[in-house]
């Protein structure tokens, strides 16, 4: 789709979600990815539903994504419900050139790989801040901890050379708390050439509950960019 003005970060977020929402078809089992990106898909479908009356019903990676998808009449369900989800859509902080992610900046990314591992398609949409040649080199990689195991963890992060940081909330006094209860420790590395050694690690590491990368796990991504196009990048 072409457009005649200049496009903004927030149309791009706009028109990657309203693409998303054309492709889901009466009948779909979806999930319901967390972020600014993926809330506009949320929307857009919701708009779907209520001009065409489809029948789909989501699966939300976060309690924010469930309160919003209740807000446009989105019927959730849980993965005990159902065998197998159609299309999950979702946002993500890095895209690589193999559509390997980081995720994980709203804190949802362990409920959000759950939830992609259950799904036939995993959507992502993102516009071109996002893309990068390796993961790692702008956004810094999630890990959703036990507290127990900060300063374990931590060491383990720096001897796979990270930076780690406790993330702290905006808010409210002390860590951030995700919505599994748990903290998570923000990994800075100057790029991640051996994501497989980190991904191993990490999750044989005592306390780690999950992490940001997504390895393997991308089949589509819808890329708005600022010419107004929407790209479709397929693995
Ligand atoms: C949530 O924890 C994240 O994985 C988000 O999906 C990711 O940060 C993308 O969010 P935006 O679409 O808001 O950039």
């Amino acid at each position: 789709m072409q457009s005649s003005s200049p496009t903004t970060q927030d149309d791009a977020k706009r028109l990657v979600g309203e693409r998303v929402a054309e492709w889901i078809e009466d009948g779909m089992v979806l999930g319901l990815g967390t972020g600014s990106t993926a809330a506009m898909a949320i929307q857009a479908l919701g708009r779907r539903i209520a001009e065409e009356h489809i029948s789909v019903s989501g699966i939300p990676t976060s309690f924010a994504a469930e309160r919003l998808a209740q807000r446009h009449h989105i019927p959730v369900v849980n993965l005990d419900d159902i065998e197998e989800i159609d299309l999950a859509f979702d946002g993500a902080d890095e895209v690589d050139p193999n559509l390997n992610l980081i995720k994980g900046r709203g804190a949802a990314h362990t409920r959000e790989k759950i939830v992609a591992s259950q799904a036939r398609r995993l959507v992502i949409l993102v516009d071109e801040t996002k893309m990068v040649d390796q993961l790692g080199t702008r956004m810094p990689l999630p890990v959703e901890i036990v507290p127990l195991a900060v300063g374990p963890v931590m060491r383990v992060i720096e001897s796979l050379g990270g930076r780690p940081e406790l993330r702290m909330a905006a808010r409210k006094e002390g860590p951030v708390v995700s919505d599994q209860g748990l903290w998570v420790i923000d990994a800075t590395f100057d790029g991640i050439s051996d994501l497989a050694r980190v991904n191993d690690t990490l999750l044989g590491t005592p306390g780690v509950l999950d992490h940001g990368l997504f390895l393997d796990m991308t089949t589509d991504v819808l890329l708005g960019k600022s010419d107004g196009s929407v790209e479709h990048l397929q693995r």
